[in-house]
């Protein structure tokens, strides 16, 4: 739901022409929300050049002023998604709070469709290595697989390695295949694929911004998907699902060129 201010709208219609699902009218020259169709998209508050709407279901704590300037640079963006690698080394060295939210506040400000604020996000830290017992367990139950996930691109393979990073598990000095050293994982859950993973990938935009480095670990997800033991560690619900795991840290290891990816399939009409 928005309200707009009267005594400061101007009539100028910015809203109205921007407004997607055309929910938004002049009347006796101010801007009214019919409140039918509303997204909660916020584009009403961005443009507004008298700051006259208010979403009332969102925090405004965090708005800020748009600049030019901010733009990034094309060239040194796309430099950075060639050299961006996944780390699986990490230093024996904290994420600093004020580091980790402003990855989150990636997550966060990311597009959700519809603006459906329906990812959530768990920062584990202190407990990573009671979460990697549990994530090996896991995974160890699910490795003679299911038909269904004999299905699945890789998973032979993936099933051969969650076998031995169980039996692993046992030796004193058990190399850490899962988290490799890292400090901080983050999960997010989410019904939507879509939104968690566009979060997540903005997410890895500001880890390596940072001067962190991180993996994707589709291994920890599906260990959580798959537990219920895990997901009360977690204190989330046994109907919530991980759509993204983000394994977070300093790296130990320093990559001197891009690796290669084939040309796409681009389809042109
Ligand atoms: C969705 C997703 C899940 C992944 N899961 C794992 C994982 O569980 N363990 C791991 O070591 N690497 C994982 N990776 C890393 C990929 O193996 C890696 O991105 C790929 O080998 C290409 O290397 P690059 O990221 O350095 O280009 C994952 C990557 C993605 C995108």
């Amino acid at each position: 739901m928005i309200t707009i201010d009267r005594a400061t709208c101007i009539g100028c219609g910015k809203c109205v022409g921007d407004c997607f699902t055309d929910d938004i009218e002049l009347v006796e020259g101010k801007a009214q929300s019919k409140g039918v169709l509303c997204l909660e998209c916020g584009h009403c508050l961005a443009i507004c050049p008298t700051n006259s709407v208010t979403l009332v279901n969102f925090s405004n704590a965090d708005i800020v002023k748009v600049k030019e300037e901010d733009r990034l640079d094309p060239d040194q963006l796309l430099r950075w998604m060639k050299s961006r690698r996944t780390i699986r080394k990490f230093r024996d060295e904290p994420v600093l709070a004020e580091d980790l939210q402003k990855i989150l506040a990636m997550g966060i400000h990311s597009p959700k469709g519809g603006n459906v604020q329906n990812v959530s996000y768990v920062v584990i830290q202190d407990n990573l290595h009671h979460a990697r017992n549990l994530a090996i367990d896991s995974l160890y139950n699910i490795s003679d697989l299911s038909e269904e996930l004999k299905k699945e691109p890789n998973m032979i393979r993936y099933a051969k390695m969650w076998k031995r990073m169980y039996d692993e598990n046992k030796l004193p000095d058990a190399p850490d295949r899962l988290f490799f050293g890292a400090p901080c994982v983050i999960l997010l859950i989410s019904p939507s694929s879509i939104n968690a993973c566009i979060a997540a990938a903005h997410m890895e935009t500001m880890v390596y911004s940072l001067g962190l480095g991180m993996l994707y670990s589709g291994f920890t997800a599906r260990a959580v998907n798959y537990s219920r033991e895990f997901k009360e560690f977690l204190g989330i619900k046994e109907s919530d699902t991980v759509q993204a795991s983000l394994v977070i840290g300093h790296p130990a290891v320093r990559y001197e060129r891009s690796a290669p990816k084939n040309l796409p399939v681009i389809i042109r009409r």
